[in-house]
């Protein structure tokens, strides 16, 4: 099939038992970050012996190399499974292009960045976060990641990076299925309805101050898209623009 290439796998990193990140040196097209590639293996194939290939956001910022991506395991998933059997030397095809259109030049201007994620939806935001954009375009950037337990709070050390910018940048943590110290506890929604996550950073999620981000697990992006509406904020299209562009991963 045109446009696919082959890479190198340099690194895998297992988080946790499901969690992982690949690292991979591929002569990819230049690309925004949010946006994502194709990752397909030889072997794996569907029943009509067609080739597997799945989405994965490109999570390491345009001027770095390796190319990183981040995924879970699904159980019986015939892709993300071999995608954590992988090792260094070990070669993955991807496409030549990139795809999408979950970015930042999407967005109309505001002064609060709201990059809200569950799991490994996380990857899109630490790409755009390692670029100047979001710290040039607006005055608070708030990055949310909302997992079931704090060892699935990964990327420590990308996100410590992103304090050097003070008291623009907030992050706010959630752990559903354990208490945590520093997390909120539950789920997204139900604290964008209570007031707890803007209590929590001091500012509000309104439709003349926020521009919101939403990926991941596509019950989180329903349910928060909901509670936004309520709030008098209304979906980003590029014909109606407005304040919540999203993506689902499944
Ligand atoms: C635009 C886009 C970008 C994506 N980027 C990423 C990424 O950066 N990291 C990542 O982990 N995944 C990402 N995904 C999901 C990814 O493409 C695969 O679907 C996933 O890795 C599972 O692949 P699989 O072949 O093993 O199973 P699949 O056959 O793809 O999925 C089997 C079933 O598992 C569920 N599922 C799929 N993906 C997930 C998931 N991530 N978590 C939980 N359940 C899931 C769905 O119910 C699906 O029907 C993205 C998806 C889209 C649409
Ligand atoms: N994490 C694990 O240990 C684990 C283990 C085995 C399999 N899996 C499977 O892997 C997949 C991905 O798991 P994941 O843990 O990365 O992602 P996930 O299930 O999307 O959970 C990540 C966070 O999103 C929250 N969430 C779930 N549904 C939501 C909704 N409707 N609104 C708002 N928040 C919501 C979860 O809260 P809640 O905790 O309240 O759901 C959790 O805090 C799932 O299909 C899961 O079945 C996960």
């Amino acid at each position: 099939m045109a446009g696919w290439l082959q890479g190198e796998v340099v690194e895998r990193k297992r988080w946790t038992e499901r969690l992982h990140s690949l690292r991979v040196d591929a002569p990819v097209d230049p690309f925004e970050p949010g946006q994502f590639n194709r990752l397909a293996l030889a072997l794996a194939l569907d029943i009509d012996g067609e080739r597997v290939g799945r989405p994965y956001s490109y999570v390491n910022p345009p001027s770095q190399t390796p190319l990183d991506f981040y995924f879970n395991t699904v159980p019986g998933g015939p892709l993300s499974n071999r995608l954590a059997a992988l090792e260094p030397g070990d070669t993955v095809q991807l496409m030549s292009r990139p795809q999408g259109f979950f970015t930042l030049s999407e967005l109309p201007d505001a002064d609060v960045l709201w990059l809200i994620a569950t799991g490994t939806a996380i990857g899109p935001y630490l790409s755009m976060l390692r670029t100047d954009t979001p710290w040039k375009r607006f005055k608070r950037v708030v990055l949310v990641h909302a997992v079931r337990t704090a060892e699935e709070l990964t990327y420590g050390d990308v996100i410590g990076g992103f304090r050097d910018h003070g008291a623009q940048f907030s992050f706010v943590p959630f752990v559903s299925r354990e208490a945590h110290p520093q997390a909120l506890p539950g789920r997204v929604p139900a604290a964008m309805e209570s007031g707890a996550l803007e209590r929590r950073v001091d500012l509000p999620l309104s439709p003349d101050a926020a521009q919101v981000m939403l990926c991941g697990n596509p019950d989180m992006v329903r349910d928060a898209t909901e509670v936004l509406k309520a709030k008098g904020l209304r979906r980003n299209r590029r014909r109606t623009p407005g304040h919540i562009t999203t993506e689902h991963y499944w």
